[in-house]
């Protein structure tokens, strides 16, 4: 079966980076990794084989550590798009999802019945990408709204970045009584990140701003904006904020 392994940079950019692998060939790969060492540790000490590297995005926190898993294991970063057969057991979706850079991409790994979304700094816990570094606010409204029609409730997320706090906090703003928000929130500030669990989009659709565009719009101060122009504001206070 597919497995799936967390890396924690314990960074100011409080990165993300991701392992799977099928625990029987012992095939690898790996997502924007952060910093080389830990994952290559990872790898001999279980006697994986990395097959290839995945990046969602150029900037450098996503891409840091590829050299030295290149060096280490002679793989390659994969570029593809559309569905990819990865050993016998994983199919893998790459997504083009620009908006925090104009060729961000995400990966839908589908495995044993189960779906996995990679979304690098397109989606995180209880937000979305800034847009301030080579990216587009309205084609992430358009990305945004694309990938939340086309995900099934029960996939779960595994984000590039913890922003978790910040971004619960912010989202408290707008929706002070949701027992969803500050649930999340106490989990956060009492577990670890490396214990925290990985969500379902079902679950984040309960406490993201961005993905509860139309339940905002019942708000008052937003009731003369469309979607679009909420999510466009939502954005903009969070990059201020
Ligand atoms: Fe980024």
């Amino acid at each position: 079966m597919i497995q799936i392994k967390r890396f924690f940079g314990y960074n100011d950019l409080r990165n993300f980076s991701y392992l799977f692998f099928d625990d029987v060939t012992g095939d690898a790969w790996a997502i924007d990794p952060y910093e080389g060492g830990p994952i290559k540790d990872y790898i001999r000490g279980q006697g994986l084989n990395l097959a290839g590297i995945l990046n969602t995005h150029q900037h450098y926190d996503h891409i840091r550590g590829n050299s030295s898993l290149i060096e280490s294991f002679d793989c390659e970063v994969m570029k593809a798009e559309g569905k990819v057969k990865l050993g016998e057991k994983a199919v893998i979706d790459f997504i083009a999802s620009p908006g925090h850079t104009m060729d961000h991409q995400v990966f839908l790994l589908a495995s044993d019945g189960k779906k996995h979304l990679f979304s690098g700094d397109t989606f995180f816990n209880a937000g979305v990408g800034n847009c301030k570094n080579g990216g587009d606010v309205e084609t992430l409204y358009l990305t945004t709204q694309k990938l939340l029609s086309m995900l099934d409730e029960s996939t779960l997320l595994y984000p590039g970045h913890d922003y978790s706090k910040r971004n619960l906090e912010f989202a408290l703003q707008f929706d002070p009584e949701n027992k969803n928000i500050k649930n999340f929130l106490h989990e956060v500030d009492y577990q670890d990140v490396e214990d925290r669990g990985i969500r379902t989009m079902e679950e984040e659709k309960r406490v993201n701003p961005f993905f509860s565009l139309d339940r905002l719009k019942m708000d008052n101060r937003f009731s003369e904006l469309t979607e679009k122009e909420i999510f466009f504001y939502l954005r903009q206070q969070r990059d201020n904020w």
